[in-house]
């Protein structure tokens, strides 16, 4: 007989052979800016997280240092949307004015800013690209992508993350990166991202459901494991320097899959929709909030992912440094 419980003895001895661990210097904690002053908006179906308006973005950042979480992934929701999105590539919208707020003030320019590159919060159709005849369009797109981009560096982005899934957005965006002399600037490519009802909770947070249709003719059909290995082959061939996946729970195959094919940091998007489940259980005192959100993170690092962008981040922070 393998006796397999000589090692789950005790505390000590389990942690000896422990295998995965969360670390927080891996937690992406993502945060939204909305133009205006002295806002701090509860997103009701995200119990614990805010919309901010960047004269109090300050409190949130500072809970982030105090966690010691190091990445911070930024989603802009601008005062005025236009058929074309043109909130997205202003140089003084919402996020470049939020990075500018934070790589200007000493105490938050050491935090990695990733900035969330999509036109969805910025047009007036809510889709993630322009639109003609109803229909989505690709190459016309790509400009507007790039230009955003490369005025989010601009700004001081620290990481671009390109989610709206054109083809070919990031070999464009690269390109338009170099062009302007931001070489350094890495991409985090949204590339296994699929069309899914767990970004419900995100899109009331950031004002970006779609007003007609649906995303499905951009972002990945959920049956599609192998589809995503394209994906992921093609944004990396584009000049991606890290992938993520998302959601992560039900697509942790796909964390899997990528991390046995691909030496490259994999990021695990757990999105607005798993975090809410977890909330609204934990609320009626039917899970232990602390000890599933610890399970989850693990169990991806387990699949396979190097990071996780979390809306539970600051709450993990916690418990990490508490001994779980
Ligand atoms: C923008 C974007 C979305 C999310 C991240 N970037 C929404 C969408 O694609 O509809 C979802 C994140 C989440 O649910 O937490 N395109």
């Amino acid at each position: 007989m393998e006796r397999m419980r000589r090692l789950r003895v005790s505390p000590a001895m389990r942690s000896l052979v422990r295998e995965n661990h969360v670390r927080v210097d891996e937690l992406i904690y993502p945060i939204f800016v909305i133009e205006g002053n002295h806002i701090c908006n509860p997103v009701d179906s995200m119990p614990g997280i805010c919309q901010y308006s960047i004269d109090r973005l300050g409190e949130e950042l500072d809970r982030v240092l105090e966690a010691g979480i190091t990445g911070i992934l930024l989603f802009g929701i601008p005062a005025h949307k236009d058929e074309v999105g043109s909130g997205a590539y202003d140089d003084h919208g919402i996020v470049q004015e939020a990075i500018r707020f934070m790589k200007s003030a000493e105490k938050y320019r050491g935090l990695i800013v990733i900035a969330d590159v999509c036109l969805c919060e910025y047009t007036s159709h809510g889709h993630c690209g322009l639109i003609r005849d109803g229909i989505i369009l690709n190459d016309e797109t790509l400009p507007l992508l790039a230009k955003t981009a490369v005025s989010y560096a601009a700004a001081g982005a620290d990481i671009i993350a390109p989610s709206d899934m054109m083809d070919g957005r990031v070999g464009a965006i690269r390109e338009a990166l170099d062009e302007a002399g931001f070489l350094q600037i890495p991409i985090m490519a949204y590339s296994a991202k699929f069309a899914s009802s767990f970004y419900g909770p995100f899109r009331d947070a950031a004002h970006s459901a779609p007003g007609f249709g649906d995303r499905k003719t951009y972002q990945m059909d959920p049956a599609n494991g192998r589809e995503a290995m394209r994906e992921v082959e093609a944004d990396l061939l584009e000049g991606a320097d890290i992938i993520i996946a998302k959601p992560a729970m039900a697509y942790m195959d796909v964390i899997r899959d990528i991390s046995a094919d691909y030496n490259v940091p994999i990021a695990a998007y757990n999105v607005s929709g798993e975090y809410s489940m977890v909330k609204a259980a934990a609320a009626n005192g039917w899970i232990d909030e602390r000890k599933i959100v610890m399970e989850i993170l693990t169990g991806l690092k387990r699949a396979g992912a190097k990071m996780i962008i979390t809306y539970h981040a600051l709450d993990a922070a916690g418990w990490i440094k508490e001994g779980e």
